[in-house]
């Protein structure tokens, strides 16, 4: 047999395809190469090759744990000058891995979530509160909103830390620290590594930024053990100090606990927020969609304050943002990589040295498997009945297998009560009617622009 040809865009010298890639906004470059060269294709980006897929019968191939894993993909290798083997950017063969996996698990398993649900409360309403204040005119900027609110409830959560982002106009130094580091992580990865190496002053900036993420998270730990009450509190920090890996009968030591602490602020925010800002802006476009989802808000909680309990009955809210994730899933792109030579649906060869990135944007549009509206928004796709009828990985914003996402629930339970609140407090509407939708990409995406006025419904306010 001969091997197919692999589609590829024509190759340029030294470069390769680079020039096919908007550094930008590489992921919507990746969306417009899957349009014109299908499901399955190659690119050459400087000396680095890869492959891209994007249909369910190739995913559902890749996603064979018996037959591929996690590819710490160029991005993320870059990311560990301050991640470390923190459980996001850790190799599958380094032993803290599955030390630090086994050891939160639990803590971010839905029982663990949901005792987080009231420090969830307070940062929303403290969010909310401020947009009653501003008042029915002012514009809001939504993902600025959400990066905070997210922010600020990953680090009370997991380590009983205020960030107090709501009272401030300036963000806290590790924010800046966090967000310049990743951004120069992203264009390391597309960069010729000579290049690099001559820019010093950003090469100076980005050790910095990383320098003061590990010093902030070591500080943290240091409070916590002075604290003569820190023992009494319930949260991961203390999980991981204390905590005893059954299998090794060891602990984590303090730098991989200040690694986990630096990977659950940077994996824990921008990928919910990016997720609570296209909710909003895909509802606006979606009345009829919003109609039933306040309908049902309305229905479920009145004018009460959310409690736990009502997360169940508000399962529209939870397919809001599964449909949410399918159009826009805010974390893009994951990588594999084969245990072993194979052949890819029987005819692609591969090796253990090659890479596969799944681009979850247009998998999610796969019109083999949500027909040819997959562009609509229509969160009764994942209605149980309906949902239960979906081919396996069609849906994967949310990684695969052992290295899928430990913060789903927490994602999840927080996003469901944040819109839920949104809709039942404030009636919405965008601040420029004319809005078109612009995509912002750095290791996430995010609607770029987009702004909204919220009237609160409490006639007195
Ligand atoms: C891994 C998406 C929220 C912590 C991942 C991966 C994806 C993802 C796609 C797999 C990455 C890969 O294969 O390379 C998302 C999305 C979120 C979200 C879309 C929100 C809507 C969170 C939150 C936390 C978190 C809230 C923490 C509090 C992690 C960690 C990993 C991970 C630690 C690495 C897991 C491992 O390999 O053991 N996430 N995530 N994520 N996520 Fe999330």
């Amino acid at each position: 047999t001969t091997t197919p040809r692999i589609p590829q865009p024509p190759l340029r010298p030294f470069v390769g395809n680079l020039p096919e890639l908007d550094t930008d906004a590489p992921v919507q470059s990746l969306m417009r190469l899957a349009r014109t060269y299908g499901p399955f294709f190659r690119l050459r980006i400087l000396d680095r090759e890869f492959y891209v897929a994007s249909s369910q019968e190739l995913v559902n191939e890749l996603c064979d744990e018996s037959r591929f894993n996690k590819r710490v993909h160029p991005p993320l290798k870059e990311i560990r000058a301050f991640a470390g083997d923190g459980l996001f950017t850790a190799y599958n063969s380094e032993p803290n891995w599955a030390k630090a996996h086994r050891l939160l698990m639990p803590a971010f398993g839905p029982i663990g979530v949901r005792s987080m649900f009231d420090r969830m409360l307070d940062i929303a309403d403290q969010m909310f509160v401020r947009w009653v204040r501003f008042g029915p005119a002012a514009s809001i900027d939504v993902a600025d909103n959400m990066t905070r609110l997210t922010l600020d409830t990953i680090a009370l959560c997991a380590f009983d830390y205020r960030f107090n982002s709501f009272y401030r106009d300036e963000m806290h130094p590790f924010v800046g620290a966090m967000v310049g580091a990743l951004s120069e992580s992203g264009q390391r990865a597309r960069r010729p590594k000579l290049m690099t190496s001559l820019m010093l002053s950003t090469a100076r900036r980005f050790d910095s930024d990383a320098a003061l993420m590990r010093s902030v998270a070591q500080e943290l730990i240091a409070e916590r053990r002075r604290d003569p009450r820190g023992a009494e509190k319930h949260d991961l920090l203390n999980i991981m100090l204390n905590g005893v890996d059954p299998v090794t009968g060891e602990k984590l030591d303090d730098e991989n606990i200040g690694y986990q602490m630096i990977t659950f602020l940077i994996a824990g925010h921008e990928t919910t927020s990016g997720l609570l800002s296209f909710a909003t802006y895909l509802l606006l476009k979606n009345p009829q969609v919003l109609a039933k989802a306040r309908a049902v808000v309305d229905e479920v909680l009145g004018d009460e304050m959310p409690r736990v309990e009502h997360l169940a009955q508000l399962r529209y809210i939870e397919q809001v943002l599964m449909e949410s994730l399918r159009i826009w899933p805010t974390a893009s792109v994951f990588a594999v990589k084969p245990l072993e030579d194979t052949l890819l649906a029987g005819k692609y060869p591969l090796t253990p040295d090659d890479s596969v990135m799944i681009l979850e944007p247009m998998l999610h549009r796969d019109p083999a498997v949500w027909g040819d509206d997959a562009e609509a928004f229509v969160p009764e796709r994942f209605a149980p009945e309906n949902a239960e009828k979906l081919p396996p990985n069609a849906w994967k914003p949310f990684g695969n297998g052992a290295r899928a996402c430990i913060g789903r629930p927490f994602a999840m339970q927080e996003a469901q009560l944040v819109l839920a609140m949104m809709l039942q407090r404030f009636d919405i509407a965008f601040d420029d009617p004319s809005y078109q939708l612009k995509i912002h990409e750095t290791l996430t995406i995010k609607p770029e622009g987009l702004r909204i006025r919220a009237r609160s419904r409490r006639s007195a306010q």
